[in-house]
């Protein structure tokens, strides 16, 4: 695992986005993981500027997203449906055929959680993955206690994970309790991962990760079973002791 700190949250979002541009420019047709969050906001506000001057095409690259709530229809202003078009996929021109993300209001949940098992077989693995981090340490939305083998399925959110995610929403009980999520085996399926994490409240579970110890309890450090991750984070989010 390799750790690259930047002085701040723009340069860490300028940095994610030439990696991103460059993964593009190599092969035209990539696969990107993505996630949502406020986190890569800076990351996609950086591609979608760079693309207005004349930058990356993305016309040929497929993008698969980390995660989704449940019961949130793809409209939903909350949803990470929502998200994706409005801070990436409606400024740049990526073919929304070529855009995967979890169906939250699907019928048969647990069949909507192999037919994106399929995708993530057939159009992946992504080439670069793109992940934030939660408080407690959870990447998409594989809570502590995931299993390392846990490919997409249905999650119960922690408390702690919908109130972090609450200022998002007009109330805590808007927060959906369920999420569809790729699990960790997926995410390690990736061929390359770039985990972001910007300020202060990142801080405690940027250090954990770093001390290296492998614990279900603590999704993240799945990571270094990984051969090609890099962490990026702020100032803010490094702990230099
Ligand atoms: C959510 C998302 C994660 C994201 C995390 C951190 O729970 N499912 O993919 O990494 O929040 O979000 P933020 O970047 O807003 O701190």
């Amino acid at each position: 695992m390799k750790i690259i700190v930047k002085d701040n949250y723009k340069g860490l979002s300028r940095f994610a986005a030439e990696c991103i541009q460059k993964q593009v420019q190599y092969n035209p047709g990539s696969v990107l993981g993505l996630a949502t969050g406020s986190t890569p906001l800076g990351l996609y506000e950086r591609l979608v500027q760079d693309y207005k001057v004349g930058g990356t095409d993305y016309s040929k690259v497929s993008t698969i997203n980390l995660d989704e709530y449940v019961g949130l229809s793809k409209t939903h202003p909350q949803s990470y449906h929502m998200f994706m078009k409005e801070n990436l996929f409606s400024l740049v021109n990526i073919a929304s055929r070529n855009t995967y993300i979890p169906d939250g209001k699907a019928k048969h949940l647990e069949e909507e959680c192999k037919r994106y098992d399929r995708i993530i077989n057939t159009i992946g693995p992504p080439d670069l993955l793109i992940l934030g981090i939660g408080e407690n340490g959870h990447i998409g939305f594989n809570e502590p206690g995931s299993s390392f083998e846990g490919q997409t399925h249905i999650v119960e959110l922690k408390e702690s994970t919908r109130r972090a995610n609450a200022r998002l929403f007009s109330s805590i009980e808007e927060v959906p309790k369920q999420a569809i999520t790729m699990g960790i085996k997926s995410i390690l399926y990736s061929k390359k991962i770039l985990l972001l994490a910007s300020g202060e409240k990142k801080k405690e579970a940027i250090g954990q990760l770093l001390t290296g110890k492998i614990d279900e309890q603590f999704p993240a450090s799945a990571l270094h079973l990984h051969p090609n991750v890099t962490v990026v984070v702020d100032e803010l989010a490094y702990n230099r002791q």
